[in-house]
């Protein structure tokens, strides 16, 4: 028999109905959690989207903690992110949650993205989410990018000076553009100014909408899966994908796991190489900026590098900046390069297997030449990687188009 409600219970029950009455709450969690029919045969590859979602939540809740004692002036922010490290209890975790943070970002984010290529996720119906995500890694990037200039280090002073500068390679306007992003007629106090209103509100802002209408396009078309096959084809008598489960609790529990590994490998570092040995905060950042003394090597946090090695590969300094737009803007295209009649890599042919495995070993080379001191051997090297880059895009259409896939299962596998 079942137990009489008791008091509290009934009383919280009518809250929930009067608010749901007003704001369907029920029916929003009903939609995109508890009614969500995702499929059963996720895998490992499946944590990043939930982990990109913690370290969205992660840097954004840290950084407000940060935003309350740092100072963004020229005069003061370098020491007053010394003053967070060494006086304000606890600044030192809160800080390094944030900057290795950034790190770990990224390397959720980059799995993220190698799983949708390796699943087919961007192929159709799932163009916009694939679209939606690359603006969001654009972003990400500015983000990224603009938080490093923050400490005003000697690297967040001359890693400003030198991308900022790239704009200035654009025949005619260039000039001009520089001075107008800078605010200024050198890297200086308006130019942390603007970049601190960027990084703490504007960005942040576009990149929580961004995520909005990822996650809604995508649960508006349904997640592919390792198997690459439509679920909805499949269904029950009320209508359930055969295929599919719930994706609370299912999936919930399985992403606590996921969250589980990550924030121990998280605290791993944070507590024990915060700074990655200089690659997620490079020595020189230790240094307070000095426009009179440049770095001997200037070089991006390690997420960026693979495009500045691209940069680099290229003499010409406009090619080389278009090169390294190019690299980036490329992945917009991929929803439309890839003909193949399957999704999912598993039955896909050998040469796109070979072709996405090469394509991840020269990112990953080209992310180590670009930390290097730019060597004639380095910068050699870097071409290659570039142009085997850009042959995955280029040759995606024929290989796809024409080689032997293997048949898919109407049902998923495992
Ligand atoms: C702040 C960054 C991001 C967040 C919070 C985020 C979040 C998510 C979440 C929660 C999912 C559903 C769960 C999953 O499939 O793993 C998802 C799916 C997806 N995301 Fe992202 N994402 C981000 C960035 C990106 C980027 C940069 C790309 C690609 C350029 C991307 C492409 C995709 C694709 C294609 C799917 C569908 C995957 C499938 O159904 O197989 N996302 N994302």
């Amino acid at each position: 028999m079942a137990k009489p409600a008791s008091n509290l219970s009934r009383q919280l029950e009518s809250v929930g109905n009067w608010v749901d009455r007003r704001l369907p709450v029920s029916d929003f969690w009903k939609a995109h959690i508890s009614e969500y029919y995702a499929p059963k045969n996720f895998n490992i590859m499946y944590f990043f989207g939930s982990l990109a979602l913690l370290t969205l939540v992660n840097q954004i809740v840290t950084g407000i903690f940060l935003t309350m004692q740092y100072k963004p002036s020229a005069a003061e922010a370098f020491a007053s992110v010394e003053y967070i490290m060494r006086d304000v209890e606890w600044g030192w975790l809160i800080r390094y949650m944030h900057s290795t943070g950034a790190s770990f970002f990224f390397i959720v984010v980059y799995l993220h993205m190698f799983r949708g290529l390796m699943y087919g996720s961007y192929k159709k119906p799932r163009e916009l989410v694939w679209i939606l995500g690359v603006f969001i890694y654009l972003v990400l990037m500015a983000e990224a990018f603009m938080g490093y200039v923050l400490p005003w280090g000697q690297m967040s002073y001359w890693g400003a000076q030198v991308i900022i500068s790239l704009f200035g390679a654009i025949p005619y306007i260039g000039d001009a553009l520089v001075e107008w992003i800078r605010g200024d007629f050198f890297v200086s106090d308006a130019t942390l100014n603007r970049f601190f209103a960027l990084h703490v509100i504007a960005l942040p802002l576009a990149l929580l909408l961004l995520v909005v209408l990822h996650l809604a396009a995508l649960h508006e078309v349904g997640s592919n899966n390792p198997d690459g096959i439509d679920i909805k084809k499949n269904k029950d008598e009320q209508g359930r994908p055969l295929d599919g489960i719930p994706f609370h609790p299912y999936y919930t529990v399985k992403d606590i796991f996921g969250v589980g590994v990550f924030l121990t490998l998280f605290a791993f570092m944070i507590f024990y190489a915060p700074t990655g040995g200089g690659l997620m905060l490079e020595k020189d950042n230790f240094i307070p900026a000095d426009p009179l003394v440049t770095p001997e090597h200037i070089v991006p946090v390690w997420y960026f590098t693979p495009y500045y090695a691209i940069l680099q590969a290229v003499p010409d300094k406009l090619l080389g900046v278009l090169l390294m737009g190019a690299a980036i803007a490329v992945l917009f295209l991929l929803p439309w390069l890839d003909r193949s009649k399957v999704r999912s890599i598993r039955y896909k042919g050998l040469a796109s297997k070979i072709l996405l495995v090469v394509f991840a070993i020269a990112f990953f080379r080209l992310g180590m030449l670009g930390l290097g001191t730019g060597t004639a051997a380095e910068v050699f090297e870097a071409r290659i990687w570039t142009f085997v880059y850009f042959a995955f895009f280029g040759l995606m259409p024929f290989i796809t188009k024409y080689e032997k896939t293997r048949p898919v299962p109407e049902r998923v596998t495992k």
